[in-house]
């Protein structure tokens, strides 16, 4: 979480920094700040809120300094104020950090028995009065090696020095850092992407590495403090143009773009010419693979979840699922014959990628589904494929999950495929399937105004249930987290079939329940439940597919019907309403759907 830019050019940088945060504001939102050197001292300037917040103020405006950093937040420690914004200074030197430092209460109280005062309530200052003390007996390289190694936990840091007109220090463990080189300037960010309307030239830093940033060049030294080289990479130089066109919101656009996401990511997997999948340089052969372990956070979470309902249907692979932050710290049973899948948006977030490391360091197989391709999880995965869904900038994820289950549903049907395990014809006919889902996703958008008036009710409840079987379980988890992002209700997914062991009790005259039955093997069984709930008083909202059969059931409150495809295609098409009643209700209540409170678009602590 947390952006970081630092530039260190032979103009005027505040502007720059100004809009590099702004680019950054998908890590984090609550608060932001820039720091500056000029003849000798450090400016630092912080506000509460977003970016805009900061750039009307007029100190901002009227601010030089040819070096600078700044930062956006998401509070880990202390509140989310002006204070507890970052950069955090002293009188020498200026720090913004994004991570954790877990030992920073040891830390503090070695640093003020030292006679240092502390500001704010944040970790991150122990880092400033650290290199402070450090930088009492030893030059600056040594003291950043000193203070490094003293710091536990994770961080990206820049730092700039009062008395040093030429130089930032970005440093690197656990969150990630970029380096970028421009015509007499460069300059250090979280990712490429902050880096990219002024660099296509990057290096990254790997855990444990620090930089040295001139204007002229860049050195690079190990954790113990020795040079070390590095390469610098070359990224395709077309910058995305990102505005919302007619739409109110990003989400909206999303929303409506998932046909297109579906159109991309077929088009680069599936050769309609030869009836075929082609997953080019997939590095294992199929008898190397006997389980697959797929792992995530969040929505992607429910991607992986959504996959095993798939994997189980389509191979005989043994699946398992994990949330990245579980997986990380458990003792669990690495095995060679698994294929360990990492699932992610931006392919940055913290506990994925740790999970990743600890594959890695175990020597597994590993692959991931990204959209980031420059992400972190990309770069260290063996294998990668792409979900070409193009920026996503909702915070709440909407078209990565339909292009994330798209590539699982994609690598399920071609491992199926490839170990014998599906028959041609079965495999020819899904694949005929999967060709119309697009247009069959494009149909079900068009459900706006029912959705409208339903989600008034929603809006209206002090929670709300969403049930589901089978492929349809996933679905329901992503449309509770949808109206808990979104609208800031209660919502719980569940198994419906699994109400009667407890959830049952919260059910009251009037509650809101979502039920996802559509006509397939479930159905029959989802629609017994629903009549449990709807028996103790709940408002059903059924959503199943078109058909020419009669619903099996009365005393439903409002019913929903998309589209008709095969039955392990009926997820894409199911989590259309949800994502919309999970937009309306949070636009009527006047939310803020792109940056809903709290969270953050990439994830970069643990
Ligand atoms: C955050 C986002 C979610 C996302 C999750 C995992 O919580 O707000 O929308 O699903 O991180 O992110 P990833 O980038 O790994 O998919």
């Amino acid at each position: 979480m947390c952006g970081i830019i630092g530039i260190n050019s032979n103009k005027s940088v505040s502007a720059s920094i100004i809009n590099s945060l702004k680019k950054l504001e998908y890590r984090g939102y609550d608060s932001a700040g820039i720091a500056t050197l000029h003849a000798g001292s450090i400016n630092e300037v912080k506000s509460e809120g977003r970016v805009d917040n900061l750039e009307k103020n007029s100190v901002v405006q009227n601010m030089v300094g040819t070096i600078g950093i700044g930062h956006v937040r998401w509070a880990t420690h202390g509140l989310p104020n002006s204070i507890n914004a970052h950069p955090h200074s002293s009188q020498n030197v200026s720090v913004v950090h994004n991570g954790i430092i877990e030992n920073s209460t040891l830390l503090k109280k070695f640093l003020v028995s030292k006679g240092h005062k502390f500001k704010s309530q944040t970790d991150t200052e122990v880092i400033v009065h650290l290199i402070t003390e450090n930088l009492k007996t030893e030059n600056i390289i040594n003291s950043i090696t000193k203070t490094l190694k003293s710091l536990h936990g994770s961080f990206a840091l820049g730092i700039i020095f009062k008395d040093q007109p030429d130089l930032i220090i970005g440093a690197r463990r656990g969150s990630p850092l970029a380096v970028g080189y421009g015509p007499n300037e460069n300059y250090l960010g979280s990712d490429s992407y902050a880096l990219k309307s002024m660099t296509n030239k990057i290096t990254y830093l790997s855990d444990g590495e620090f930089c040295v940033i001139k204007k002229d060049h860049v050195e690079f030294f190990n954790e113990d403090g020795i040079k070390i080289n590095k390469k610098v990479l070359e990224l395709s130089s077309e910058e995305e143009k990102h505005d919302k066109g007619d739409y109110k919101h990003f989400m909206a656009k999303e929303i409506e773009e998932q046909p297109t996401t579906l159109k991309n990511g077929i088009k680069e997997y599936v050769d309609a010419s030869n009836n075929d999948i082609n997953i080019f340089n997939f590095p294992w052969k199929t008898n190397e693979i006997s389980s697959i372990t797929l792992i995530g956070c969040g929505t992607a979470y429910h991607s992986c979840m959504m996959a095993k309902y798939w994997f189980e249907e389509l191979t005989t692979l043994n699946v398992n699922v994990d949330i990245a932050s579980e997986f990380r710290y458990r003792k669990n049973r690495f095995k060679k014959d698994t294929l360990y899948v990492f699932v992610s948006q931006s392919g940055e977030t913290a506990d994925t990628y740790a999970a990743l490391s600890l594959c890695k360091s175990k020597e597994m197989k590993t692959c991931s589904v990204v959209n980031v391709i420059e992400s972190s999880i990309a770069r260290d995965s063996e294998f990668v494929m792409p979900i070409h869904c193009g920026t996503e900038i909702g915070v709440a994820s909407t078209k990565a999950f339909l292009g994330q289950i798209l590539i699982l549903y994609i690598l399920a049907l071609k491992l199926g495929l490839l170990r014998k395990d599906l028959k041609r014809e079965l495999f020819n006919k899904k694949l005929k399937d999967l060709k119309e889902l697009p247009d069959l996703v494009q149909q079900t958008l068009s459900i706006d105004n029912k959705i409208q008036t339903i989600s008034k009710t929603f809006n209206d409840a002090k929670g709300s249930m969403f049930l589901g079987r089978g492929f349809s379980y996933p679905i329901a988890l992503e449309g509770a987290l949808k109206l808990k992002e979104l609208s800031y209700i209660h919502a719980e997914g569940y198994p419906a079939g699994e109400m009667k062991h407890g959830p049952l009790a919260l059910i009251e005259e009037g509650m809101p329940v979502v039920v996802l039955a559509p006509r397939d093997d479930y159905y029959k069984k989802t629609i017994s439940n629903m009549q449990e709930v709807i028996a103790r008083g709940a408002k059903v909202l059924l959503i199943t597919n078109k058909s020419k059969d009669e619903i099996i059931s009365e005393n439903i409150w409002e019913t929903i019907e998309v589209e008709t495809t095969g039955a392990d295609l009926l997820p894409f098409l199911l989590t259309v309403p949800l994502q919309k009643l999970a937009y309306y209700s949070a636009l009527k209540k006047g939310y803020d759907i792109d940056k809903p409170r709290n969270l953050a678009k990439s994830v970069t602590v643990e």
